[in-house]
């Protein structure tokens, strides 16, 4: 049988990206363009800079993405794309761009959630199977998704204040390592020891949701207080300690919510899913409790539309597709 083709396309936050997948499993082309540079001297993502540089390269990035899968726009049977949450005018472009393609193409739209995405990335990998709890950590977000089926998400946890990978940006930025701050603080932390007794913030006993921002306060205060009496704490020293307080409270709630949910599989997914200290403690814990765990390689990790293609092709499957009004939506809900 033919396989179905689909080309999917991501602009929800700094990246602009295509790719077309097969049978939502088989990456045939995966395009992302990166503005990371552009933002860099800001020290975050500046939204109306994302949006313009989106609409510069959009069809660029489109077009290259067919040509490096070998397919036309004939061979397409779908345009998938991130309807949120994201950026509103970051969104917008590829919205814009997949309801013009699809409708000049005449094939079905099907608009996606990011974190669905995410989630599905793990797909690309190795195929999942239900029930199975995802941990999502980025740059925006920080959630415990509960899956009985494929395409059925159930949000159990997310963060109250600040993204795990947010906290990571900001504690970069105090100790002065450039942005994006999460690899660099994780390059750190492999020098450093967990000294500083930094706060592990976990809210209700029966909660799965997090707060980060109380930690980000901690480590900003352990460098003023020391700063005023003249001292200097070592770096490393600082991002072990913030890297081990994050991880064990990330790896803390995961396993709970993997025991209390009685599941055996285990997804991660998002940029932070790189950080080598969570993905060393999520291992050994799964290893611990015989939970079969999926990180996704670290391309898959951060944001590109090949996931987005994965997680499209449940509801392509099932015939569950936007129509014109398609829109982008900055808080959409899982
Ligand atoms: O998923 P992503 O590429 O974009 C969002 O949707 O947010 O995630 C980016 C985030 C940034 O905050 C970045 O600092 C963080 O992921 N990150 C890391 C690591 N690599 C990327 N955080 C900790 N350790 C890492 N190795
Ligand atoms: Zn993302």
């Amino acid at each position: 049988m033919k396989p179905n083709v689909l080309l999917a396309i991501e602009t929800s936050c700094d990246e602009t990206a295509a790719a077309v997948i097969e049978d939502g499993k088989t990456i045939r082309s995966s395009v992302v363009a990166s503005q990371m540079e552009s933002h860099k001297r800001f020290g975050g993502v500046v939204p109306e800079i994302a949006s313009r540089h989106h609409v510069e390269v959009m069809t660029i990035v489109m077009e290259q993405a067919l040509e490096e899968a070998g397919v036309t726009p004939e061979d397409l049977d779908g345009v998938c794309v991130t309807e949120g949450p994201g950026l509103v005018g970051a969104l917008l472009v590829g919205v814009n761009a997949a309801k013009a393609a699809a409708f000049a193409w005449d094939v079905p739209l099907i608009g996606v959630h990011h974190i669905a995405g995410h989630i599905y990335a793990n797909h690309l990998v190795e195929p999942l199977e239900f029930p199975l709890i995802a941990l999502v950590v980025s740059g925006g977000h920080t959630e415990l998704v509960y899956m009985p089926e494929d395409g059925v998400y159930e949000k159990i946890g997310e963060t109250r204040d600040d993204a795990v990978g947010e906290a990571y940006d900001k504690v970069a930025r105090t100790i002065g390592l450039p942005y994006p701050g999460g690899p660099h603080v994780d390059k750190l932390a492999a020098e450093g020891t967990d000294s500083l007794g930094f706060p592990r913030v976990r809210l209700e006993a029966d909660s799965y949701d997090f707060s980060f921002s109380g930690l980000k306060s901690a480590v900003i205060n352990t460098l003023h207080n020391a700063r005023q009496k003249g001292e200097e704490p070592e770096q490393a020293d600082i991002a072990a300690s913030f890297q081990a307080a994050a991880v064990d409270v990330l790896v803390e709630k995961t396993m709970r919510a993997v025991k209390e949910h009685g599941v055996s599989r285990l997804v991660v997914a998002g940029g932070v899913a790189a950080n080598s200290g969570l993905r060393q403690a999520l291992t050994e814990a799964a290893e611990k409790e015989d939970v079969q765990l999926t990180i996704p390689p670290l391309s898959l990790c951060t944001d590109n539309a090949a996931m987005i293609g994965a997680a499209g092709y449940v509801r392509f499957r099932i015939g569950q597709f936007s129509d014109d009004r398609l829109n982008g939506v900055p808080g959409l809900e899982l």
